[in-house]
This record gives structure tokens, C-alpha cells and sequence, in this order.
């Protein structure tokens, strides 16, 4: 679990809110954290942001598991 509300920044380089990024995990059915990368560019400036952007993947890949 991750401490963020939807609308707190996450990677502030990319100006990416935790909503922004569920959105686009969410959209594409994203799997890995490369595929986060890849259609947000999160995590690819400082990198500071990564274990944030990693939790909240997490968080969806066991939601989309547990809705089945
Ligand atoms: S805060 Fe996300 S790349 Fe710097």
C-alpha cells in the first residue's frame, strides 16, 4: 500500500499524480514496471520516484488479480 492520495504528485519531474499513473496502468494493462516507464516516462529523470511508481503498480497488479 502507498501513503498517496490520487492527486499528490508522484514523480515530480514528469508532474504525474498518483491518478495519472493508475489511470495508464489501468488503461493498458500494464504488468511491469519498464511498461510504467515506457507510457508515463515516471521514474526515468532522477529515479526518485521509483519504489513510489513500483508500490503503486503493485497495488493495481493485486487489485486486477483480486477482481479476477
Ligand atoms: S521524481 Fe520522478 S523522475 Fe524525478
Amino acid at each position: 500500500m502507498t501513503d498517496f492520495e490520487d492527486n499528490d504528485i508522484v514523480c515530480r519531474h514528469m508532474q504525474l499524480t498518483k491518478a495519472d499513473i493508475v489511470k495508464v496502468i489501468r488503461d493498458k494493462q500494464l504488468k511491469t514496471f519498464e511498461q510504467v516507464q515506457d507510457e508515463t516516462d515516471a521514474a526515468t529523470i532522477c529515479g526518485s520516484c521509483a519504489a513510489d511508481v513500483e508500490a503503486i503498480l503493485e497495488d493495481e497488479l493485486k487489485k486486477r488479480e483480486e477482481r479476477g
